[in-house]
């Protein structure tokens, strides 16, 4: 029997954008309260994690907490919070929250204090030090956002450190009274039934105290698979982030969760945020006995390219670097990255369906994948974040009518961001209706999984096929699945090692060789092994 989170479905809810319950154009937990039945019931997923909703400027959207113990009003209230857990619960789902120890907003009062003077007793709560000489910054850091990681505090004549926006600065988790202080948050939402915490940069909470410079990047090319300021990839961050004392803080915080998942007999868990890097930095998140995080986000997944070959690549380095024990888990797009149809382009996004949902190993869908859409395509001078990711963060369309049914404002209010055309053409009210839409095959898929011992548990083993294919075995002693991936233009022929019949479609008819439809996949079901 596995644990809930290896069983799980997770559905990444972005707050603003996924459902407006008071018509002021900007989605709140409410919202989302009266999108449960949609979640638990129509499409079938087991968990949220829904970010963040703390009181913040919202400069970086929510990723800039003035209040780690409240919620914004935008979002709603915390009896409204309360609501979302004793009712998601109700219906089976977990509530996985953000936690985001790097960094605060500028406005928050512990930054107040410490920035007030350099005897605060919270001056060491954020990482601060003197400019070099000639008045130079403490190091040549530089930010996702652009330009350098340091600002200049001309009252203290120091400089503060912000990995992120100049408004995001970073706490320092050397010192023990902020650590002490980064677990009563933590306290705080375990107690309120919280299920587990999503942590943002986790990589990043400790840095070199000697803030020695990264080496230069001469070859910087940027990630169009992510989306950060050119300044980021001229140089190597190898000395701004992963100083090996993180690991003692995650620890810290993992022997916290463990405490409440023993009171409780509710197990609460950790996932780690890091960017993508070598497997062997990757798993180290999981602790030596398991004892860091439950599992760190698969981003090398989202990067991999689309084709068969590197799909089965990076499948298999996960299985290969994970230590013994450790669960794997697939991730294809969210809310900093364009999406997945965008990406790869709209061809791509039935079969990324069959492929999130049958690999081993926790997926993690992004609101809005489950539709098929594609970023929003906002000019660059309308730009709301500084990295335009309000592309990938459009409304949900929910029914075809004005603004999709995302809000319920008057017809002269619009959301904080336009709901096209075509994604009305994909809402979800119109997908419901059509048997062929990708919303139909990802239930049908959820439904699936459920009560499939070999997606939920099987090992996986690649299957030979032709090179445009992905073709793969998942099976436990009671179930043997195939999943047939095809990624080319062409219809492919694949073989499956003994009988089957193909599941989800119409012909159930044994046999051993498959035609895939071009950009399509089949599952199927072999008949038991004869001993
Ligand atoms: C990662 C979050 O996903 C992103 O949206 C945010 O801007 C940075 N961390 C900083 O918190
Ligand atoms: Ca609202």
């Amino acid at each position: 029997m596995r644990n809930w989170w290896q069983q799980a479905v997770i559905y990444q809810i972005y707050p603003r954008s996924f459902a407006d319950s008071n018509g002021d154009g900007i989605g709140d937990l409410r919202g989302i309260i009266g999108k449960l039945d949609y979640l638990a019931g129509t499409l079938g997923v087991d968990a949220i994690w829904c970010g963040p909703v703390y009181p913040s400027p919202q400069v970086d959207f929510g990723y800039d907490i003035t209040d780690h113990t409240a919620i914004d009003p935008i979002f709603g209230t915390l009896d409204d919070f309360d609501a979302l857990v004793t009712a998601a619960h109700a219906r089976g789902i977990r509530v996985i929250i953000d936690l985001v120890p790097n960094h605060t907003s500028d406005r928050h009062p512990w930054f107040v204090e410490s920035r007030s003077a350099p005897d605060s007793p919270k001056r060491d709560w954020y990482v601060w030090a003197d400019p070099l000489p000639g008045g130079l910054p403490p190091s040549n850091w530089t930010s996702e956002q652009g330009g350098s990681t340091w600002e200049f505090d001309e009252p203290t004549g120091q400089y503060y450190l912000h990995s992120f926006h100049r408004t995001q600065p970073d706490l320092n988790w050397r010192s023990p009274r902020l650590r002490a202080a980064m677990l009563d948050v933590v306290r705080f939402w375990l107690d309120r039934g919280v299920d587990g915490f999503r942590i943002d940069v986790l990589h990043m909470i400790a840095k070199d105290p000697e803030l020695t410079d990264n080496p230069p990047r001469p070859d910087a090319t940027p990630n169009p698979a992510d989306l950060q300021h050119p300044d980021y990839d001229t140089q190597w961050h190898v000395h701004d982030r992963m100083h090996p004392d993180l690991y003692g803080y995650l620890a810290e915080i993992r022997d916290l969760l463990e405490e409440y998942s023993r009171r409780t007999g509710q197990e609460r868990i950790a996932i780690g945020e890091v960017e993508p890097m070598p497997w062997d930095s990757w798993t180290r998140f999981l602790g030596s006995e398991l004892d860091g995080v439950h599992f760190t986000f698969n981003f090398n997944f989202i990067e991999s390219p689309w084709h068969a070959a590197g799909l089965r690549a990076s499948i298999g380095a996960q299985e290969a670097a994970l230590p013994r024990g450790a669960w794997p888990n697939y991730v294809l797009s969210n809310h900093d990255r364009p999406r997945l149809a965008t990406r790869n382009g709209p061809r791509s996004a039935r079969l990324a369906a069959l492929l999130l949902l049958t690999l081993r190993g926790t997926p993690t869908l992004y609101n809005g994948d489950e539709l098929g859409l594609e970023d929003l395509e906002i000019p660059r001078e309308e730009w709301l974040d500084p990295l335009g990711r309000d592309q990938v963060r459009g409304p949900m369309p929910w029914t075809s009518s004005r603004n999709g049914g995302f809000d319920s404002s008057p017809a002269d209010a619009s959301p904080w961001l336009p709901v096209p055309t075509r994604y009305l053409e994909r809402s979800v009210e119109r997908q419901l209706a059509d048997p062929g839409s990708i919303l139909n095959l990802y239930r049908r898929l959820l439904a699936f999984r459920r009560t499939s011992p070999a997606l939920l548990r099987g090992e996986y083993r690649p299957l030979d096929c032709p090179p445009d294919c992905l073709a793969y075995l998942r099976s436990t002693p009671e179930q043997t699945l195939a999943v047939l991936l095809n990624l080319g233009a062409e219809n492919a022929t694949v073989d499956v090692p003994r009988p089957g019949h193909a599941l989800l479609s119409g012909d159930r008819t044994p046999r051993r060789r498959f035609v895939v439809a071009a950009h399509e996949g089949l599952i199927v079901q072999l008949e038991p092994e004869v001993p």
